[in-house]
Formats: structure tokens, C-alpha cells, sequence
């Protein structure tokens, strides 16, 4: 069976983005019972932010009972935090010696995220794709279902593989991305960017917004058409459209737009509805899950033993080819 990993970071409530372009794939491919997965909170990959030690620990139980509540089964899959597991930042260290450290230097990801934050442009930041190459290698990862935006980093997972595979002999598998139909899900108020919390809340919808937050979100969204083609912004809308509204009201709503008879204070209004009841259940369990920690930490602490073991073997493996044992 083929292995499937990949991870979140506990940086913020789950939003559209996050459920489109990955965690909506996720709960499928757990479901279609072809693969042997792994999926993680990447608490330590977060570290390399802004977030205080409190907000952290908060964040990440929020994570928890987010992908629970969305459906995350820990029976199918192997779920659990990265920082439980002993071996995430052994692999990491010994990845960093076969890494050029100009290709670090070139990942977008890396001069964004020092754009946004250029007091703390910490190492790990530098060094963040190297430990997300050793999460998925660490349990031999060969799809990685992630949004558009994590593609790059992949793709050095690959490389990080070969040259570790080139220096001490083949070992690690080769690693694909796996995107969904929608890998980009566009800001509300910026569409030309990625729907992302470091943009603001504004651009952002959050699968746990209540009703009326959704639609005051969306009232605001930008629909403004330049050259007097159909905007970024209402492609987006309409997209969102496609994914949670029944195919009649898409249809009626595609057609009016390619009339211009379209009002998108209506589209606005009848796609906030079609989200808030598509996450009405997902509010509720979310809830639920929320108020019991015991049950949270338990399932977190089950998730480690089992991910433990897979890693205990790569890395004595590992050690060995290296000629550290
Ligand atoms: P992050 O919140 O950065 O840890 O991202 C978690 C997952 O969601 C990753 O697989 C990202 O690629 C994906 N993701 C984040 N933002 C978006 C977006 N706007 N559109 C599609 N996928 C996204
Ligand atoms: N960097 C990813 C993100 O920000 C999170 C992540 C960490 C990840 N380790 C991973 C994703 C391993 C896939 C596989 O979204």
C-alpha cells in the first residue's frame, strides 16, 4: 500500500483554503481505504512564528478537534503531534548535512514568511522545509496531500531525498505532491493572493465561523471587475459556489454573471447560507470535542506510539547507513 503523509500547522482556526486545497482531501483518501496514512499537527514547524507558548497549546487542541470534527478517523489513520515523536528533528539534523543551503534561499515560502516577519527571520525559518521533508520521510511518504503553495516544498522533499539516497546508498522513496481540483483557494479582499490568516481576518472565511460572520465576510468580498472580464474576486466566489451550493443554484448563478444580470449582493448572500449548513455539523462536533481534553490528549498519545514505531525503524535504519551506529 502506498504511504500517504502530510501535516498542519496549529497556527489558526481550520478556513476554506485549508479544507479545499487539503484537509477535505484528506478525510477522502482516508476513506477510500488504498493507502496507509500518517497525518500530523506540525506544532514544531510552527515555532518558527509569532505565536506565544499559551496560544500555541490553545491552537493546537483547537486542531485537534477541528480535523476530529471534520472527520479525521485516528482508527483509520495514523494522527498524531509531531512534537511527541522522537525522530522528526533526528532526521531533520542529519537532512541539513546533505542540503545546499542555497537551495533554502530559493523557496518562496521562505521570503514571504521573511518579508512578513523581517525581525524575526529566526534559522528555522530557513531550515523549515528540511524538517518537513523529514516528516514525510520519516514514514516514507509517497503522496503528499497538500494545497498548491506546499508543491515547492515537496519537491525539494524529493531532492533532499536523492541527495541523501546519492551520498549513502537508495533508501527513500520518491515523494509527489497530491492536490486537490482547487489548490488555491483566493483571498476575499485580495484575490489576486491565497487565502491565507496572515492577510488578516477579513480574508479569510474560518470553517467554525458562526452564520452571520460568514456573511458579513462575504458582503465584503471584493467583486470589482477590471478590463471588463469576469474579476478574480467573483471567480472565487463562484468557486466556492461550485464546491458547497447544489448544481442548479451554481448553474443560475454562472449564467447570470455571463448575462451581466447577475447581483452579487444575492451570490453573496445565497453562497453564505450554503456554507454555514455545509459546516453546521462540523460547528457542533467541534464543540463537543472541544470541551473534552482527556479524550484529545488520549487520542494524540495513541497516535505517537504508532507513528513511534514507524519512525524508530527509519532511523535505525538511518543511523546506520549514515555510520553513526
Ligand atoms: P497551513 O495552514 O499553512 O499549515 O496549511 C495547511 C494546508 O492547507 C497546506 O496543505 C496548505 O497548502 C493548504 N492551504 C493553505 N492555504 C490554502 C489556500 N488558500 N488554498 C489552498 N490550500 C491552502
Ligand atoms: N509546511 C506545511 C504547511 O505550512 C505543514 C507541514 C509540515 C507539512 N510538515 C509537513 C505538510 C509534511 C505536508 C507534509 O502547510
Amino acid at each position: 500500500m502506498k504511504r500517504i503523509v502530510s501535516g498542519i500547522q496549529p497556527t489558526g482556526n481550520l478556513h476554506l483554503g485549508n479544507y479545499l486545497g487539503a484537509v477535505k482531501n484528506w478525510v477522502d483518501l482516508q476513506n477510500s481505504k488504498d493507502y496507509e496514512i500518517y497525518f500530523f499537527i506540525a506544532d514544531l514547524h510552527s515555532l518558527t512564528g509569532k505565536l506565544e507558548a499559551s496560544k500555541l497549546k490553545e491552537q493546537t487542541k483547537i486542531l485537534i478537534a477541528e480535523l476530529l470534527a471534520l472527520g479525521i478517523d485516528h482508527k483509520k489513520v495514523v494522527f498524531f503531534r509531531q512534537s511527541d515523536v522522537v525522530g522528526h528533528t533526528d532526521l531533520a539534523w542529519i537532512f541539513d548535512c546533505v542540503t545546499p543551503v542555497s537551495e533554502l534561499y530559493r523557496m518562496t515560502q521562505f521570503k514571504d514568511k521573511s518579508g512578513n516577519q523581517p525581525k524575526n527571520i529566526n534559522s528555522g525559518l530557513l531550515t523549515y522545509p528540511i524538517l518537513q521533508a523529514a516528516d514525510i520521510l520519516l514514514y516514507q511518504g509517497e503522496l503528499v496531500p497538500v494545497g498548491e503553495d506546499q508543491v515547492q516544498h515537496v519537491e525539494l522533499t524529493r531532492d533532499i531525498a536523492r541527495w541523501f539516497n546519492n551520498k549513502y546508498g537508495q533508501y527513500f522513496v520518491e515523494t509527489k505532491a497530491k492536490l486537490t481540483h482547487i489548490p488555491r483557494v483566493k483571498s476575499l479582499l485580495a484575490p489576486d493572493k491565497k487565502m491565507s490568516k496572515s492577510l488578516g481576518e477579513g480574508h479569510v472565511i474560518d470553517l467554525a465561523d458562526e452564520p452571520e460572520v460568514i456573511l458579513k465576510k462575504l458582503n465584503k468580498a471584493v467583486t470589482a471587475t477590471e478590463g471588463g472580464g469576469e474579476s478574480m474576486g467573483v471567480a472565487n466566489l463562484l468557486l466556492l459556489l461550485k464546491e458547497f451550493a447544489d448544481k442548479k443554484t451554481y448553474e443560475s448563478f454562472v449564467r447570470a454573471e455571463k448575462d451581466k444580470t447577475i447581483r452579487y449582493g444575492d451570490l453573496k448572500k445565497v453562497l453564505a447560507e450554503n456554507i454555514a449548513e455545509h459546516f453546521k455539523e462540523f460547528r457542533k462536533k467541534r464543540a463537543e470535542y472541544l470541551k473534552n481534553s482527556v479524550k484529545l490528549e488520549k487520542i494524540m498519545a495513541d497516535g505517537a506510539k504508532k507513528a513511534q514505531k514507524q519512525a524508530e525503524k527509519t532511523m535505525a535504519e538511518v543511523r546506520k547507513l549514515v555510520g553513526l551506529r
